[in-house]
């Protein structure tokens, strides 16, 4: 799983005498031969191995390391019988004082080095971690397969719950004893899994990150993965099913109705809560031909709207389980590969192996009433992350900013917005809104897909934008001013730029500004 994509590993072992930058005069050791002064025997850890790269040596996706760094391995036991794996990048010349640890994607099981690439590059000079989340395995599941970490309690509370706090320690302990002093700041980034590894570290952990940076969070993962089950159920007849061209047409039709609220045509609904589009103004007309891709017919039309509404009990009183997904969302839907892949990758798997401990289960046979409690009872206190008490992260200092794409077709983003205000309220009291959160920011990303661009269907919205430099900002100098973040790089190839701005503002054009230029905007 430590696989460095496939650039040849040139370990040069030069010799790293540069100076640290801060806090301590002492030449950082020789990358080869470093063997930590002060042990790291408390963790019980075990260094495997330890390689220099100078710039340019180490390729992770084809994106190649701006700065040279010292990379080391380290083993971490845990639990009854479990061993975590992270790597840790330390930079030998660029080094601000900072640590920043990296979370998962999926069931884990393999390090996150694309984000670990972005935050070593971006220049904020930050030494970098991420694991493998405590266990080794595929990254997502599959039906009628036994997943072991699924039957190791240990195992499965580390891979969302502790696995961060599992290796921070030991990373810390390994940046004191390379660099002769403690990181002056330590921070985490995660999206997805990671964003719930991030809510868990505030929840669970709440001393250990001066900032937490937590995207598209999936921090509620029981009932996020009976979306995945409800999504695919709506649509899994031929009569219910919505085809790719079909929800293309309805996202069109969405956005061809919404796009100007802002007042500006962009082919890009801003905020979707206040489009009022209504879906049933697409129903077929009668005798419509079957396999009419600019129409729904009855079936599909419900299957559509339960999609907006989300899972609901299936008792009388018909509450919310999760959110649905939102309007100018509908083409990233795309059944077989998004909706139904991910109740076949995450929501079986699980309630094979982790709910019912049976590899034959047929979650056509879930109770949308009754088996609801049997999941949160036997699921919820391993997986889930959802406590909107978190004042002992905010009265320690911490600083949080939640994000979530508009257009994430996987994770509705209306959670992550629910469950911000429902901790703002919690931890902040009744009167205090998000806008007047001291502790927790929170960024809608207009168009946003999930962790990045919508997967198609919105090609000329900036989906890159990097939310670290403004933490570091807040969390340093205590500049409560994590306003108008740059967004850039449509996958269309555009040089476009947007701003992205903290709920509940968005960004607004100023008269006569330049709409691809972020700085033409407000946040208003
Ligand atoms: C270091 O150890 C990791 C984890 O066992 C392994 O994946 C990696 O290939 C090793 N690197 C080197 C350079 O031996
Ligand atoms: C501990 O785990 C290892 C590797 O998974 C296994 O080979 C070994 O039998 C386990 N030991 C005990 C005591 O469970
Ligand atoms: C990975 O997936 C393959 C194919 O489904 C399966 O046979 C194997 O057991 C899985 N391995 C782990 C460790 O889950
Ligand atoms: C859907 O239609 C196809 C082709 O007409 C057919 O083979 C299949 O059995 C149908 N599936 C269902 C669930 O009705
Ligand atoms: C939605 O459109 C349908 C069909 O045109 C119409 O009958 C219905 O009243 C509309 N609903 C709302 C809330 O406007
Ligand atoms: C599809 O349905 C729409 C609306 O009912 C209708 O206007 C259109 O002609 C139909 N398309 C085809 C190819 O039949
Ligand atoms: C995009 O590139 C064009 C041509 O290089 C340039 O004129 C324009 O100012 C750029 N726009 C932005 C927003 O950077």
């Amino acid at each position: 799983m430590f696989v460095h994509s496939t650039f040849p590993v040139l370990a040069l072992m030069i010799p790293a005498c540069a100076l640290a930058s801060s806090g301590s005069s002492s030449p950082v050791p020789d990358c080869s031969s470093f063997r930590p002064v002060n042990s790291i025997s408390d963790y019980h850890a075990t260094i495997l191995n330890t390689t220099y790269y100078d710039i340019g040596e180490l390729d992770v996706q084809g994106t190649l390391n701006e700065v040279s760094i010292c990379e080391i391995f380290v083993s971490v036991p845990y639990g009854s019988n479990d061993t975590l794996h992270f790597a840790l990048w330390l930079p030998d010349t660029q080094y601000s004082s900072r640590f920043m640890a990296i979370g998962n994607g999926g069931f884990g099981a393999a390090l996150s080095d694309t984000e670990m690439m972005e935050e070593l590059n971006n220049g904020l000079g930050f030494a970098v971690a991420g694991s493998d989340a405590g266990h080794v395995g595929n990254g997502s599941g599959t039906p009628g397969v036994y997943e072991p970490f699924l039957h190791d309690e240990d195992q499965t509370k580390a891979w969302l719950h502790n696995s961060i706090s599992l290796f921070t320690p030991v990373a810390k302990a390994l940046i004191n004893n390379f660099y002769g002093y403690e990181a002056d700041y330590s921070y985490y980034r995660g999206c997805s899994t990671g964003g719930a590894q991030g809510f868990s570290l505030a929840e669970f952990h709440p001393d250990l990150f001066d900032g937490i940076i937590a995207g598209c969070a999936a921090n509620y993962y029981t009932h996020l993965m009976l979306s995945f089950l409800w999504n695919s159920q709506q649509t899994d007849t031929n009569e219910t099913y919505l085809s790719e061209p079909l929800l293309e047409y309805i996202q069109a039709r969405v956005i061809e109705e919404c796009d100007t609220i802002d007042g500006i045509q962009d082919k890009l609904v801003e905020n979707p809560l206040e489009c009022t589009f209504n879906i049933s103004t697409l129903a077929c007309s009668a005798g419509a031909p079957a396999a009419n891709v600019t129409c729904l017919t009855p079936s599909q039309l419900s299957a559509a709207q339960a999609i907006y509404q989300g899972p609901v009990r299936a008792d009388s009183s018909r509450t919310s389980i999760f959110p649905g997904l939102t309007l100018a969302s509908e083409g990233g839907w795309w059944f077989p590969q998004v909706e139904a892949g991910l109740s076949t990758a995450i929501t079986t798997p699980i309630l094979q192996n982790l709910v019912y401990n049976d590899l034959s289960y047929d979650p056509k046979t879930f109770n949308w009433a009754s088996d609801i409690d049997v999941l949160d009872e036997r699921a919820g206190p391993l997986i889930d992350s959802i406590s909107t008490d978190l004042s002992s992260f905010r009265d320690g200092g911490g600083k949080m900013i939640a994000y979530a794409g508009w257009a994430d077709p996987s994770i509705a983003p209306m959670w992550t917005l629910q469950h911000v205000e429902a901790i703002t309220k919690r931890t902040l009291g009744d009167g205090v809104t998000i806008a007047d959160n001291d502790f927790l920011k929170l960024v809608m990303v207009p168009g946003g897909g999930h962790c990045g661009a919508n997967i198609a269907k919105y090609p000329s919205v900036p989906a890159h934008y990097s939310i670290s430099s403004v933490l570091v900002e807040w969390v340093e100098k205590g500049e409560d001013d994590v306003e108008g973040i740059r967004s850039w790089g449509p996958t269309n190839g555009d040089n476009r730029t947007r701003k992205l701005c903290t709920w509940p503002k968005v960004a607004k054009l100023k008269e006569g500004g330049d709409v691809d230029d972020w700085e033409s905007y407000l946040c208003a």
